[in-house]
């Protein structure tokens, strides 16, 4: 298994969310049967929620689109793929994540066990439940808008996303 990385960089938020855009394609070529795991890692206010809120966005999510910064999890049950079947989604944000306790009673065990697509926010707070991701996405903020991010394949799955996302990118 080979890792792949992608380095790249955001120069405005628009740069951002074309990015999102392109995920977003990807994603909906997923079929109900598939599963997707990409972790999103950075600072406070490195752009984790507003590439997730251009991503959802694409995919067809109205209306206000919430940081699960308080309930750690916001599911997402209206996303279709392109052939218009059902993908489930759910946004993750493990920052107030502290008690392995809750990982069960909170159901998400569960969750990763579904199919469907996970993203989550701060997976370090989660490091020990959590599966390894097919795509790690680090995002770094400079102090203007601009973004440094690197894209990496984790798994084959991942690795499949990547290379279609690849033609796509002009590298940093
Ligand atoms: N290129 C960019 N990409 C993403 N966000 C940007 C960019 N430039 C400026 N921003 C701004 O930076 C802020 C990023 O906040 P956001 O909530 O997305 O961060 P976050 O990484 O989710 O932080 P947290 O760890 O607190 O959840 C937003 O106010 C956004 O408008
Ligand atoms: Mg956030």
């Amino acid at each position: 298994m080979t890792f792949t990385e992608l380095i790249l960089q955001w120069r405005t938020e628009d740069d951002t969310r074309q990015f999102a855009v392109r995920i977003a394609h990807q994603l909906s070529t997923l079929t109900p049967e598939d599963s997707l795991f990409i972790e999103l890692h950075g600072d406070l206010g490195a752009g984790k929620t507003t590439l997730v809120r251009h991503l959802l966005q694409t995919l067809g999510v109205m209306g206000r689109i919430k940081s699960p910064t308080y309930a750690i999890v916001e599911s997402y049950d209206d996303i279709k793929n392109a052939l218009y079947q059902p993908l489930n989604l759910w946004h993750f944000d493990f920052y107030r994540f502290n008690d392995p306790q809750e990982w069960e009673e909170a159901g998400f065990r569960d969750i990763f066990a579904s199919k469907g697509i996970k993203l989550a926010e701060w997976p370090e707070n989660a490091a020990a439940e959590l599966p390894i991701a097919d795509v790690a996405i680090k995002i770094v903020a400079n102090m203007d808008e601009s973004r440094v991010i690197t894209v990496t394949a984790q798994t084959p799955v991942g690795h499949q996303v990547i290379s279609k996302l690849q033609s796509f990118i002009t590298p940093a």
